[in-house]
């Protein structure tokens, strides 16, 4: 045979691409061209693919050899066409079986040796594929697992050259990953049994877990904010199957997957540093754009520490995804879109100074100044906003500082969120934060009798329309908690509260 025709994917952010390989062999000057659209790495590739040809004992055709990938227009980066570059080559050098390559998507980086490397991005590749109708796959054996996770995916792993084309030819089944040792125990999860003492702040993070709210903790210096805020996760139901791929292929694509045990079934946590660019939070890079923090936070929890500290194009990036849902990045490669709908919560000093309350004699206008770092927009999204004030010595020691465990919080929390679901079913929304204000309520109105301490507040410009919508929101979610059917002027009194001013109230009150 002298033409060959393999199947690879080209990933733009987490959408697969099929791309067709097509290798052929004639009788013009022996070298190698390569056509559409290949990037400097695919160029490299031209190298990988001989020397791990030749080092896996096959023969390197002494011919004029072309590769064409297509479509031509779609942008391919990266080494992970190398093994699909080589089984073309091969097959049309009459070194594999004619019909080795039909309906199989190869993935996979080769080493000069012939070794197979593990790639990026290989869940949601597969993903995609299976989308298109593959079923069969050979991927890298480093990336195995996480292939296997795609349901419908008959998939094999190689380790070598050698391997896939004893694969190829029929004689083998595949490597297996080494046995690694037992993984040292993963440490337990943050437990809200930790927590002494704040009834607000527990509260605060039980109804953002509950309605999927973004939160802001504002106080002291070591009053237990940040315990909190890695809590939160612990607290929100776990991923179902769709949620977790779809997760763990943004993780995927930043090749931040442990290779064991890559599905990623409880909800991120990401806790970028405040010098973080753009690039770190939203996404970023050459090529195409990988995912960033916020991206890696999907379904989850982003939690901005020292929040008026991130620089302030950093906080303006947060727009898109908070509004959207997903971040949209652009680059001459083409435009990757990754999923990005996280609860956001952010705390903060109430000074730069950072001292314990009294230690603080700064100005006022420091404190004003450094609180105005935060965009008003991105405040204005943020509809709990709870004071977090340092615990006493007596809550630390008291016999029963001990908190409620996470485990019981959990479980109010998905009573919630299921009372919420079943309001919501037929829509496409889940949470009371999905909910658009104005559909909120016009479809589920709430007497004037309940809503007049917040009419109060708007009529006296408190708080703006918009602000309204979100209180409502927020009042939901407190009904749901505390299973009182549609919200009365209690519910709603506190959503104000929490919206205005770094409350100080517990549901139970
Ligand atoms: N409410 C609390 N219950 C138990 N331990 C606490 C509490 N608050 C603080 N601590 C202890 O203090 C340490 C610091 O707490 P944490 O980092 O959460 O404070 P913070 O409010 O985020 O402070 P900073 O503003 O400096 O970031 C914790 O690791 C914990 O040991
Ligand atoms: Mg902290
Ligand atoms: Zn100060």
């Amino acid at each position: 045979m002298t033409l060959a025709r393999a199947w690879s994917v080209a990933l733009v952010g987490v959408q697969g691409h099929a791309v067709e390989i097509e290798a052929d062999l004639n009788n013009g000057i022996p070298g190698l061209t390569m056509i559409g659209l290949p990037d400097a790495a695919l160029a490299e590739s031209r190298d990988r693919i001989k020397a791990a040809i030749l080092n896996s004992g096959e023969q390197w055709p002494n011919q004029r050899i072309t590769l064409a990938l297509s479509p031509a227009s779609m942008p391919k980066r990266g080494s992970s066409f190398d093994v699909a570059l080589a089984a073309a080559v091969l097959a049309a050098n009459g070194a594999l079986p004619g019909d080795a390559l039909v309906g199989r998507v190869l993935l996979g980086e080769l080493g000069l040796d012939g070794r197979v490397r593990g790639v990026p991005g290989v869940l949601p590749a597969v993903l995609s594929a299976t989308r298109f109708g593959f079923e069969r796959f050979v991927v890298p054996v480093d990336n195995l697992a996480e292939a296997r996770l795609v349901p419908g995916a008959s998939v094999i792993g190689v380790a070598s050259l050698r391997s896939l084309v004893r694969v190829l030819r029929g004689e083998d089944d595949g490597d297996e990953p080494a046995d690694r040792q037992q993984s040292a125990q993963a440490a337990p999860p943050a437990d809200l049994v930790d927590v002494a003492g704040q009834p607000e702040g527990r509260t605060a993070i039980e109804v953002a877990a509950a309605g999927g709210h973004h939160l802001f903790l504002l106080g002291p210096p070591g009053a237990g904010k940040t315990m909190l805020a890695e809590r939160l996760p612990g607290i929100l139901p776990p991923l179902s199957l769709d949620e977790a791929l779809e997760v763990t292929a943004i993780h995927s694509v930043a090749a931040r997957l442990p290779t064991s045990e890559p599905l990623i079934s409880t909800p991120p946590f990401q806790d970028p540093h405040h010098n973080a660019t753009v690039a770190a939070i939203v996404g970023g890079g050459s090529g195409i754009a990988k995912p960033g923090a916020a991206c890696l936070a999907h379904r989850g929890v982003l939690f901005l520490d020292e929040a008026p500290q991130f620089a302030s194009a950093v906080l303006d990036a947060l727009r898109q995804p908070l509004e959207k849902g997903w971040v949209s990045i652009a680059r001459a490669a083409g435009t990757a879109v990754y999923p990005s709908r996280f609860s956001l919560v952010m705390a903060a000093n109430p000074c730069p100074c950072a001292r314990p309350d009294k230690g603080c004699t700064c100005p006022a206008e420091k404190r004003r100044r450094y609180m105005s770092r935060l965009s008003g927009p991105l405040l204005d999204r943020v509809d709990l906003r709870v004071s977090i004030p340092r615990v006493t010595r007596a809550e630390m020691l008291a016999e029963d500082g001990r908190g409620e465990p996470s485990a019981a919080v959990a479980s109010r929390v998905a009573v919630a969120r299921e009372t919420a679901a079943q309001r919501y079913a037929g829509t496409p929304w889940r949470t009371n934060n999905d909910v658009p204000p104005t559909q909120l309520r016009r479809l589920w109105p709430i007497s004037r009798t309940a809503t007049a301490k917040a009419d109060e507040a708007l009529d006296k410009g408190q708080i703006t329309a918009r602000g309204y919508g979100r209180i409502l929101r927020v009042a939901w979610t407190l009904a749901d908690l505390q299973g009182v059917g549609t919200p009365g002027a209690a519910q709603i009194g506190l959503a104000l509260g929490y919206r205005t001013g770094f409350v100080t109230q517990t549901l139970a009150a």
